[in-house]
């Protein structure tokens, strides 16, 4: 049996999303869509066939694990499209997915998540990424293999989103496999924040568990892809390297034919509006990766804003120490190679000059440039340390909320070393 979705951007309708009896998906731009939904597919009257329209619709979707629960009882038909078909209400960026118009789904009642709440979605979000426990759970797709949910956030008290009450905030849980990844995020995100690389806002709350008696911690980060404009929230569209590469998920990674550095500099090339600034932005994305040892800065985790000025670099997100963890439970391979090179601990500086000139840059510029960019990243760690040392004695009253936080001193070590390589 064939499906359709209507597919909104921006609270506008611009096309028909149609998945054929094979389980082919097609998509067909209506006569009023201004917009497109990815630099790879301008708005044309022509239909567009599935192997040009599937990534883009496939990377909405969670990954790893959570994709497979989400699609545990699923029985015909593609994944993707059910899962659009079910969670498409708020995804990453401007798009919607209704089978109605969104008006006609909504009950226009604000539904508040007390934090009594929140803490009982976070203990069963692992296994329970639909929500089952919210009434009416909102219809939301993030991409990524980490837990997370997203929610309306108003006036310091959260909400379950709705059609007309987009999601404002993401919030990350911690991994049992990970330890502190939490605290790992939110360094890294801080410290860029600090030294003026473009960061949403981002925060750990910890709240007391009563039940428990303990407390629970989780991050909670401003949506870039949102803003508020005459008391309503509204969508930005981005969308991430691989969408705009016109590759599916599994091809983040460069080994196995995914995304390079190359690929990602070209997008930035054809289609950034602040070309300029957006390559500066590109090259301290990946030198502060390689500073911080962040192995995982793949395709997913870049994209393109499509601001109302025009297209660019978007907010950085994501940012973390893989290179804290183990080797043997966190892969040493780096998302993209440098110069041909998949480890951070083989680089050299004339590695990243190599790469820079493949790029068609002026590498000498562009080092020197870097260096001088970074130069107070090793104070600033430590002043983000305090800080955040400061914060987490005073956040959980009573309970001092510094547990795990050698992570921060773990983390300022590795970029202490680095900074060391990139300066010989
Ligand atoms: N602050 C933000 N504003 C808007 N969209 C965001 C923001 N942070 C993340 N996203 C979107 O949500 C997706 C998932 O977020 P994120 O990469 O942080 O999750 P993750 O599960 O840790 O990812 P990974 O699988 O790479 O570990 C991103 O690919 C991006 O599209
Ligand atoms: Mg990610």
């Amino acid at each position: 049996m064939s499906r359709e979705l209507n597919v909104y951007l921006c609270g506008n309708k611009i096309g028909v999303l149609t998945e054929n009896e094979l389980s082919q998906f097609s998509f067909r731009y209506n006569n009023t869509a201004l917009q497109p939904l990815s630099v790879n597919l301008p708005v044309r009257t022509e239909e567009y066939p599935h192997s040009l329209i599937y990534p883009f619709f496939e990377n909405l979707a969670p990954e790893g694990e959570i994709f497979e629960i989400l699609t545990r009882e699923h029985i015909s038909g593609s994944k993707i499209f059910s899962i659009l078909d079910r969670f498409g209400g708020d995804c990453a960026g401007a798009v919607a997915f209704y089978k109605t118009t969104p008006e006609n789904n909504t009950d226009n009642i604000l539904y508040e998540i007390t934090s009594d709440k929140i803490l009982q979605i976070i203990e069963k979000l692992p296994d329970d990424p639909l929500l089952t426990s919210i009434k009416n759970p909102p219809r939301l797709s993030l991409a990524g293999a980490q837990s997370k949910f997203a929610v309306y956030k108003l006036n310091g008290k959260y909400y379950r989103s709705d059609d007309k009450h987009p999601t404002t905030h993401i919030i990350k849980i911690a991994n049992k496999r990970f330890p502190e990844l939490l605290k790992n995020e939110l360094f890294c995100m801080k410290l860029a924040q600090a030294i003026k690389m473009d960061i949403p806002d981002i925060k750990l709350q910890t709240f007391t568990n009563r039940s428990a008696a303990g407390t629970v911690s989780f991050l909670e980060i401003k949506r870039f892809d949102r803003v508020i404009k005459d008391r309503s929230v509204q969508r930005v569209h981005q969308e991430d390297f691989c969408q705009a590469l016109g590759i599916v998920s599994g091809k983040k990674y460069q080994a196995g034919g995914g995304a390079s550095i190359r690929d990602c500099f070209k997008v930035i090339e054809t289609y950034s509006k602040n070309l300029l600034t957006d390559i500066t932005r590109f090259a301290e994305w990946i030198i502060f990766n390689y500073l911080i040892g962040n192995t995982d800065a793949h395709a997913k985790n870049i994209s393109l804003l499509h601001a109302a000025d025009g297209i660019k670099l978007a907010p950085f997100y994501d940012l973390l120490s893989t290179e804290v963890y183990p080797a043997k439970i966190m892969d040493r391979s780096t998302a993209m190679l440098i110069n041909g090179k998949g480890k951070y601990d083989s680089l050299r500086p004339r590695d990243f000059a190599a790469l820079f000139e493949q790029l068609g840059l002026n590498a000498t510029n562009m080092m020197k440039n870097l260096k001088k960019r970074f130069s107070d990243v090793i104070v600033t760690a430590a002043n983000v340390r305090e800080e955040l040392l400061q914060t987490g004695k005073l956040s959980g009253g009573k309970t001092e909320t510094n547990a795990g936080t050698e992570i921060y001193s773990e983390i300022i070590s590795i970029i202490a070393r680095r900074w060391e390589i990139l300066n010989s």
